[in-house]
């Protein structure tokens, strides 16, 4: 079975949903290691609640982000994950964390990327005023929010919203497309061509 790492620092809803999915057997991952730059983050708590490894490891123990991502290497690659799920993970990768795990590291960006990359996205949707947004899963390379996408789940902004109601209609749907993204994942039905993801079918005949 694949092994992945999560990489979080708050709540870890999206975590949750990740867990929700292995336990109920529709995402066939072992979760190695959850780690987090922040020691009070509940993903930290969820992980114990569940029997997953958990780490703590505090970026402002370290003098720079290299040393800080030297750091999180050592403990990934500890438990040989094949693959970094972010989740939540406040932390800018350097280019020397995202070329060891090449093409092995995913994120969840809570809007229709290419729109809105970087923190506040839904916020950002929200003050643009667009129509529609939603979350992205994609493939994570050296610019921010730029790489290969995975999926994406579209949301209506509705006439009453907020920023805040917005974004919990974003987060239901980024608690489906993650699991889902990590299952075409993990029966090997993702190939990188490119800036796109071609999704293959899952009898591996590529009509997909
Ligand atoms: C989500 O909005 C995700 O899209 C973004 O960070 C947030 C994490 O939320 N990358 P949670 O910790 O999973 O609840």
């Amino acid at each position: 079975m694949k092994k992945i790492g999560v990489l979080l620092s708050g709540g870890g809803s999206n975590f949750q949903s990740i867990i929700d999915s292995v336990e109920s057997g529709r995402l066939k991952i072992e979760i190695a290691v959850t780690i987090s730059n922040k020691e009070d983050a509940f993903g930290i708590t969820r992980a114990q609640n569940h029997g997953i490894p958990s780490e703590v490891i505090k970026h402002s123990d370290y003098p720079d982000r290299e040393q800080f991502e030297e750091r999180l290497i050592e403990a990934l690659d500890g438990y040989n994950v094949d693959l970094v799920v972010l989740a939540g993970f406040m932390r800018v990768l350097t280019p020397l964390f995202v070329r060891h795990f090449h093409h092995r590291i995913i994120n969840i960006h809570p809007a229709i990327l290419p729109s809105f990359p970087g923190t506040h996205a839904q916020k950002q949707a929200f003050d643009y005023g667009v129509r529609f947004s939603g979350c992205s899963t994609h493939f994570v390379d050296e610019g921010t929010d730029t790489g290969p996408i995975i999926l994406q789940a579209i949301v209506p902004v509705l006439p009453d919203d907020d920023e805040d109601t917005l974004g919990s209609r974003i987060l239901t749907e980024e608690h489906r497309i993650y699991p889902e993204s990590l299952r075409l994942w993990s029966e090997g039905r993702l190939r990188i061509e490119g800036r796109k993801v071609k999704i293959l079918s899952s009898d591996n005949d590529n009509n997909g």
